[in-house]
């Protein structure tokens, strides 16, 4: 006799359940995974409170975005990279290899960001640099992974020679760290104040991040310009400002640089550095909305003033997102992802952010005198200035 199972009701509704399951995609798998950002800054050392504020920043940035990027959550992985070139390549690799993140942003330092955008080419790993402006990551280094939403070093440099030529001196000394940043910062100043007709006569160095300044400074004195440029940040530069007002100097020799002189060091330097001329893509009085509300979210956030770092940190954010929502988070989708990322237009803290084909920003220049706590704007030194091409084939 054939046997003849009859199907129950409940057997029957759980078939249909499976079948309508079958038919109905999963989200798919990148939906749920979180995006692992990988960050390598500072956190100790000379420029250890950059780093602290480049985090702060990007982190302010995601939480606007709903603590998302791209519709994923993010999880952080981070790395002190004690400005610390010799072991930027191992540091690196770390987060690539150990912790497989999706997307590497930093540093501070330009020798450190040199040896990690390799690393990153190598590895195909997006980069996004929120500070390091070594002019070469985006000059003959630039690569299709490899984002800034700094600056490039030399581009305060020539805002402050063109200043200085039209302000009519005619004789400059520059002195600064020796490395990338540095060596950028003075030849950005130099092509400019001569091409404005103004001379540099004597360019002087120490190595970095070494703040024995006093010998310099009695070459200073000695040599007379009519106007020092030096390239100095973060403890360094509090410490250079202090010794140059204390050797009697500020009042006979007016000292310029690029803003990073006195960006997140005013409460420290006091005194020694009022009034005291930079120039800079950021200034603390610049009056537009995303600056008025993105001041006043940090100063919630964090019970700080954002500094230009910070503006960094918060568009390295502002570009993934725009990159990260093209592609509905797919971080495999790298071409349609790079190619959001090279047209976005960025409303900035800074004013308009857009990028030149090397990836590099394109951004006003501001010319700001320190007055109070504040580096307040007083002009803009160029207009939209974008870095000159030195050698990227993008
Ligand atoms: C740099 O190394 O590129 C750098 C460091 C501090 C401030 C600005 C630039």
């Amino acid at each position: 006799m054939k046997s003849f199972v009859r199907p129950s009701k409940l057997g029957m509704l759980a078939a249909a359940a499976l079948a309508a399951a079958l038919l109905v995609p999963a989200a798919p798998a990148i939906a749920q995974a979180k995006i692992k950002v990988g960050l390598m800054l500072p956190y100790t050392g000379t420029y250890a409170a950059l780093g602290t504020a480049i985090t702060n920043g990007f982190k302010l940035a995601v939480e606007e975005n709903g603590g998302k990027l791209g519709g994923r959550d993010i999880e952080y992985f981070t790395v002190d990279d004690e400005s610390d070139p010799a072991k930027a390549p191992e540091n690196a690799n770390k987060l690539i290899k150990r912790d497989q993140v999706d997307v590497l942003v930093g540093t501070v330092h330009s020798g450190v960001a040199l040896a990690m955008s390799k690393v990153a080419r190598d590895n195909n790993t997006l980069l996004v640099i929120p500070n390091a402006g070594a002019d070469e990551i985006t000059g003959a280094l630039c690569a299709p992974n490899v984002f800034r939403t700094s600056f490039s070093n030399s581009q305060p440099g020539i805002a402050m020679g063109k200043v200085m030529a039209e302000q009519k001196k005619k004789t400059a000394v520059t002195l600064t760290w020796k490395y990338a940043a540095g060596e950028d910062s003075v030849g950005g100043f130099k092509e400019a104040f001569e091409a404005g007709g103004g001379k540099v006569v004597k360019q002087l160095y120490l190595p970095f991040p070494q703040v024995e300044f006093q010998s310099y400074l009695t070459e200073i004195a000695a040599l007379k310009p009519d106007v020092v440029y030096v390239f100095f940040a973060g403890g360094g530069a509090v410490k250079f400002v202090k010794d140059y007002a204390a050797a009697g100097l500020k009042n006979t020799i007016p000292l310029v640089g690029p803003g990073f002189l006195t960006d997140g060091t005013l409460e420290a330097q006091g005194e020694s550095a009022q009034g005291l001329l930079t120039t800079l893509h950021y200034g603390d009085g610049l009056n537009n909305p995303k600056n008025n509300a993105f001041r006043a979210a940090y100063e919630k956030a964090y019970k700080a003033e954002p500094d230009v770092y910070a503006v960094g940190g918060y568009d390295a954010a502002q570009l993934l997102a725009v990159g990260l929502k093209a592609v509905n988070g797919d971080t495999s989708k790298r071409a349609e992802l790079v190619k959001a990322m090279e047209s976005a237009k960025i409303d900035s803290p800074r004013g308009s952010l857009s990028l030149s084909k090397s990836h590099n920003p394109i951004h006003d220049i501001y010319l700001r005198r320190v007055e109070g706590k504040q580096n307040k704007v007083i002009g803009v030194a160029v207009k939209n200035l974008t870095d000159p091409p030195r050698g990227c084939k993008l």
